[in-house]
């Protein structure tokens, strides 16, 4: 793997909402055509042997929506899984998730719990759903654990250094994103992947999510290969954790 291939693509898909209403639709029809463009991403992503996609589905903040726009959300994702698990296996994806799945609707945790289980080890891709995701959550809940673990003496509290705290987190075993694309044109990570993201690459488009298509993930694509990645160094050869750089890490 060259030094600028992206090994984890995470995408912020935003601008369902604005979509549908320059198009006098409800905003649950433009969640519903984010989900065609999900699958083209998907497809791309896979096609383009990028090891690790993450799509930012809920966050912690999206539960104050109108219940109706949540309830509808919950019964897409549902469905999405249910009509994908097939395609998955196929596609030889696995399917993962962060972030407190103990708040979805029983339903929508079982399904997940159960692609989870059938797609587990499948080597093609690793395909992670954020759903009731925050950063600051992930990060507080990774923390409760460290320090229920010194409590246990389990751990001592001069021991713990990054890499045992990344093993609380949610995203444990995944690489950090190389490039995060947030749609919509808004400039900002909203509590995605916050720990994570410490040297991503950022990349902002006014597409909103729908549109996004496989043109405007090879122009993101493009933009991140011509990024000089320092990761704080004054060049290319510095010595820098494998965690931090995963680019050229395993
Ligand atoms: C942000 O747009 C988008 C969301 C909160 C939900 C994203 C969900 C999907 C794309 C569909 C389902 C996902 C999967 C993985 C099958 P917004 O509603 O905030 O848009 P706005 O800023 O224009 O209002």
């Amino acid at each position: 793997m060259s030094e600028r291939s992206i090994r984890h693509l995470a995408i912020i898909m935003d601008g369902n909402g604005r979509w549908a209403r320059e198009r006098r639709m409800l905003r649950i029809e433009g969640h519903r055509a984010g989900v065609s463009a999900v699958r083209s991403a998907v497809e791309h992503c896979r096609r383009r042997g990028i090891p690790h996609l993450t799509l930012f589905a809920f966050s912690t903040e999206n539960w104050t929506r109108p219940a109706l726009e949540v309830g509808s959300l919950m019964a897409l994702l549902d469905s999405y899984l249910e009509a994908e698990l097939d395609q998955l296996v196929r596609q030889r994806i696995e399917l993962r998730s962060v972030g407190n799945v103990d708040a979805l609707p029983a339903t929508l945790a079982k399904r997940l719990s159960r692609v989870e289980n059938e797609t587990r080890g499948l080597d093609g891709m690793r395909l992670t759903l954020a759903l009731s995701y925050g950063g600051r959550d992930e990060i507080l809940r990774a923390t409760k654990q460290i320090v229920r673990d010194i409590r246990l003496g389990l751990l001592s509290a001069e021991a713990v250094d990054e890499e045992i705290f990344e093993r609380r987190l949610d995203s444990y075993g995944t690489p950090p994103p190389d490039l995060v694309i947030r749609t919509g044109g808004e400039q900002r990570l909203s509590n995605f992947l916050l720990w994570q993201c410490a040297y991503s690459e950022l990349y902002f488009t006014l597409v909103h999510w729908p549109d996004f298509d496989e043109q405007d993930l090879d122009l993101a694509i493009a933009w991140y290969e011509g990024r000089n990645r320092r990761f704080g160094c004054v060049d290319s050869t510095c010595r820098v954790r494998p965690a931090m750089r995963s680019a050229t890490s395993g």
